[in-house]
């Protein structure tokens, strides 16, 4: 018996960190490379999917895919990722999106003679674009990463239920293992519907081609 075809999905795939400027020169941001954002993407239109690229800033060629938009801060990748989502079947939120961002941007470059600038630089949350798609999303799958430090799974587990996701996909950060730098990293998948996948030592290439054939496997 032949296989049934694979379904053709529209998938938004977010990569990379966000920056947040302070003034024209100075920003906030992380250490996120895109990596596995671009190997996720590039997968999955090899895959032949139509997949909608929304890329923070990163120095890696952008993958061929149906559609990229190039975005800086988290308030421009969440008007990205909600103008697209109704006419998309998925979405995968790789960015390691800032959660702060300046209250005040400087209109000009701040001399270190400013007095107390530095010292106090004011904090505002930036929207949480997941907590957005859980409130407007329809029959899209929802898939989230979690990067941690300690307790992985517990951390990881609360945002798959608080943030209605299909699967997430956990990274520790320590002494050990890097995902920023490493291209093998170890990583878990935890399901809504339960359960949790292990994989120790694997190449970011693997890991990605492993995440869209769950994600595929949502529709079968
Ligand atoms: N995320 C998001 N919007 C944000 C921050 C994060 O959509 N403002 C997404 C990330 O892309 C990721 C998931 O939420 O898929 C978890 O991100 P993470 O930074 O690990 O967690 P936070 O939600 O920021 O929570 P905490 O700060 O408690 O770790």
């Amino acid at each position: 018996m032949t296989k049934p075809r694979q379904k053709r999905l529209a998938i938004i795939i977010t990569a990379g960190p966000t920056r947040e400027p302070i003034d024209p020169v100075r920003f906030i941001s992380n250490h996120s490379s895109a990596t596995i954002g671009y190997k996720l993407a590039s997968y999955a239109a090899k895959r032949g999917h139509r997949v909608i690229l929304i890329s923070g800033p990163t120095q890696l060629k952008a993958p061929k895919v149906y559609k990229l938009f190039r975005v800086d801060t988290a308030r421009q990748m969440h008007d990205a990722v909600i103008k697209n989502l109704l006419h998309t079947d998925a979405l995968i939120m790789s960015a390691a999106v800032c959660d702060f961002r300046p209250r005040v941007v400087s209109k000009h470059k701040i001399k270190k003679g400013d007095k107390g600038f530095f010292a106090k630089i004011e904090l505002v949350k930036n929207p949480d674009i997941l907590k957005k798609v859980k409130m407007i999303k329809k029959s899209q799958r929802i898939v989230g990463f979690a990067l941690e430090t300690k307790d992985l799974v517990e951390n990881a587990k609360k945002k798959l239920y608080t943030k209605d996701l299909d699967f997430i996909v956990a990274n520790k950060i320590g002494a050990q293992s890097n995902p920023f730098g490493d291209n093998k990293i170890s990583a878990m998948i935890l399901y809504k519907r339960g359960g949790i996948s292990r994989y120790k030592n694997i190449s970011k290439d693997i890991l990605a081609e492993v995440i869209i054939k769950r994600l595929e496997a949502l529709w079968n």
